[in-house]
């Protein structure tokens, strides 16, 4: 079974509390029944970390090495100016996805831009949930 190290963010433990107008109303432990059960249906085994610290997402992506086959990444507001979260990203060549709930493309010019995606295979924004569906589902078939 593959494994696959899901790995959201700062401030998204905060979902549905958090501007509901931008990332809806459901709660960070619904995302994370979410996730368990695509994984499910995908039968692939995933681990959920999320932490509002950026030395603790590297500390956890250094720590995938040699145990996931990829890495589901929300990094959040982290996204927009982490270069140390892409350069561990890019130490443990993991197969990795870029998720966010929400389409970044189409807010303000400070997140247009993403670190992550300098090496991430695939980015899926702006599908909510569904996002993070997609891209187990990605992961599941490499
Ligand atoms: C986010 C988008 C980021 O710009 C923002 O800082 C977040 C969430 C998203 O999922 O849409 O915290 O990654």
């Amino acid at each position: 079974m593959k494994k696959v190290l899901v790995i959201n963010g700062p401030n998204l433990n905060m979902l549905g509390l958090r501007e509901p107008a931008l990332y809806g109303a459901k709660n960070f432990e619904a995302l994370q029944q979410f996730i368990r059960g695509c994984a499910d249906e995908l039968q692939l085994q995933v681990q959920l970390f999320q932490s509002n610290h950026e030395g603790a997402i590297v500390d956890a992506i250094q720590e995938a090495y040699g145990v996931y086959d990829g890495i589901l990444i929300n990094p959040a507001a982290y996204t927009h100016t982490s270069v140390a979260i892409l350069d561990a990203l890019k130490a443990v060549a993991i197969p990795t996805v870029e998720v966010h709930l929400t389409d970044i493309s189409q807010r303000e010019d400070f997140r247009k831009f993403s670190f992550v995606s300098l090496y991430a295979e695939k980015r899926i924004c702006g599908k909510g949930f569904e996002g993070y569906r997609e891209a187990l589902e990605y992961l599941s078939k490499k």
